[in-house]
């Protein structure tokens, strides 16, 4: 390890402590062969969208259920990784806990497989109530009970973590305030002042922990749902609790791998990220809009509440601001004549930030209610999110897993790894704005069959989908290659 440049650092570094760097170097493995997994099924849909292959409705609305879930899956275990191994920098850690999160988290996927390509579940990842309990007959209830199951060993597990992630957190700053920099952001003290990864996994831990806890407890009405139908919930609340879940954990995979930006950028430049006030505040401020943001996913629903609509379509300015502008501002400051070393995991990590800041924008556009109403259920969508996650999420991931192989001498930008960068990122970057282009022209989302019409720009898709598996599949293999062999040494 060469240095950690973060301030207050006064735990043994995780990179140093080989119990925590099995797991999480495991589970980079994992998060990168499910990613490209995952991604050959994207380019199966849009393929069958564009009407190259045949692929059944019903086998296609299983391919998207297995996507979808998938992804959302391996974003959330890969975020959850960079958390616990820079986190373990700073406080001390328990590594069982975070081996638990492993089992309980291969067994959900175990038992989520299982229930869409044996017991044939499609009702998509965000199992919408009470979708899993009326599938028309194409799927029995045990295929939702099993999917729902694995469902929930994920999110025990994850809350397990969070607990753990909390309780260290606990021990180490005395108090949640402290741990979230309060002390700076309302005295301007500057005593015991926690690093940047601290006050995010704080934050993270918060409302993702509260977000889990929603979701399991939806996911168990639902179950039971399924046996007993006397057993209901108002769909709408179900819906509500469902989108909060969904939301707050899609962002907090962003939120947790961004701490690789906060903790190995200056590695790069020299230059620590700080604990500033206005940082702290951003991050105070996003831990009430994480969770307050929501009800821009249901804009369309005219039986909400009108003021909740209202305060969904506001705070999604509000909740733009101040992580992104934060982060990225910050981030092109500290870049500014710094002399940074490119390397393949500085270029994704800063990528990952440019990922990231655009792919809000399109999502702010959406939460306006006019807009909302002709651009919802729409592309669109599928535009914006791909855009945070797949040049976002999964580049930040993938300069963190870049880094952790990266070889003792500098290494240069060249050959094989700039070529797949680039493969990646405008193979990525075309994806996105093809989705972007087909909301724009309103082509809906969530259609197994095209209308010919719109076929052009799925095949256009499609070879910008191929290129970016192509530049995914050489970093995920250099990764694994190096982490083989440095396992044998
Ligand atoms: C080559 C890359 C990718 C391709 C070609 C692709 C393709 C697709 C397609 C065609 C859909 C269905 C769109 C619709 O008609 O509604 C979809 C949905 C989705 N994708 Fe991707 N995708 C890719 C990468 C990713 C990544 C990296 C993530 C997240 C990390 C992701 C997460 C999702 C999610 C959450 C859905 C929503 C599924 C649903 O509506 O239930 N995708 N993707």
């Amino acid at each position: 390890m060469t240095g950690v440049l973060t301030e207050n650092s006064d735990a043994a570094p995780a990179d140093r402590d080989v119990s925590a760097l099995l797991p999480v170097k495991l589970t980079m493995a994992l998060s990168g062969l499910v990613l490209v997994l995952m991604m050959l099924l994207g380019l199966v849909m849009r393929l069958a969208q564009g009407g190259l292959i045949d692929v059944e409705p019903q086998l296609f609305y299983e391919v998207m259920t297995a996507h979808g879930i998938g992804m959302v899956g391996a974003a959330g275990i890969s975020g959850a990784a960079i958390m616990w191994f820079f986190l373990a920098r700073h406080v001390r850690l328990t590594a069982w806990v975070y081996w638990t999160l492993l089992g309980f988290f291969l067994s959900g996927v175990v038992l989520i497989l299982w229930a869409i390509f044996v017991g044939h579940f499609a009702g998509a990842w965000t199992f919408l109530y009470p979708l899993p309990a009326k599938s028309g007959g194409v799927w029995e209830p045990e295929a939702a009970a099993t999917y729902l199951a694995g469902l929930l060993l994920v999110g025990v597990g994850f809350l397990l973590y969070y607990l753990e992630t909390g309780r260290a957190i606990l021990v180490r700053y005395r108090s949640l305030g402290r741990a979230l920099a309060w002390p700076l952001l309302f005295h301007g003290s500057q005593e015991d002042l926690p690093p940047p990864s601290v006050v995010a996994s704080a934050a993270v831990t918060v409302f993702n922990g509260v977000g889990v806890i929603v979701g399991a407890a939806v996911i168990v009405i639902s179950l039971i749902n399924l046996y007993l139908p006397a057993f209901g919930i108002d769909p709408l609340l179900a819906k509500n609790m469902i989108y909060f879940f969904g939301h707050v954990f899609i962002n907090a995979t962003i939120y947790m791998a961004v701490i690789a930006v906060y903790e190995l950028i200056p590695e790069y430049t020299g230059r620590p990220w700080k604990t500033s006030r206005v940082f702290a505040a951003a991050w105070s401020a996003i831990l009430f809009l994480v969770i307050a943001v929501y009800p821009h996913h249901l804009l369309q629903d005219t039986v909400m509440p009108g003021w909740a609509l209202i305060v969904g379509q506001v705070l999604s300015y509000a909740s733009g601001l101040p992580l992104v502008c934060v982060t990225a501002f910050s981030l092109i400051v500290y870049l500014h004549r710094s002399g940074i070393r490119w390397d393949l995991a500085s270029a994704l990590l800063v990528t990952g930030v440019f990922g990231w800041t655009a792919g809000v924008m399109p999502a702010i556009v959406d939460a306006v209610i006019s807009v909302n109403k002709v651009l919802h259920n729409t592309m669109w969508v599928p535009g914006h999110f791909h855009f945070y996650l797949l040049l976002g999420e999964v580049a930040m991931a993938f300069g963190f897993m870049t880094w952790l192989v990266r070889g003792k001498q500098e290494e240069e930008f060249t050959g094989a790894a700039r070529w797949a960068y680039g493969a990646y990122f405008l193979g990525g970057l075309g994806v996105v704005l093809m989705f972007l282009f087909a909301g724009a022209s309103s082509v809906p989302r969530r259609w197994a069959v095209h209308l010919p019409e719109w076929t052009m720009q799925d095949r256009i898709t499609s070879v910008f989908a191929i290129v970016s598996i192509v530049g995914v599949s050489v970093m995920v293999a250099r990764y694994l290659i190096r982490f083989a062999s440095e396992s044998r040494a």
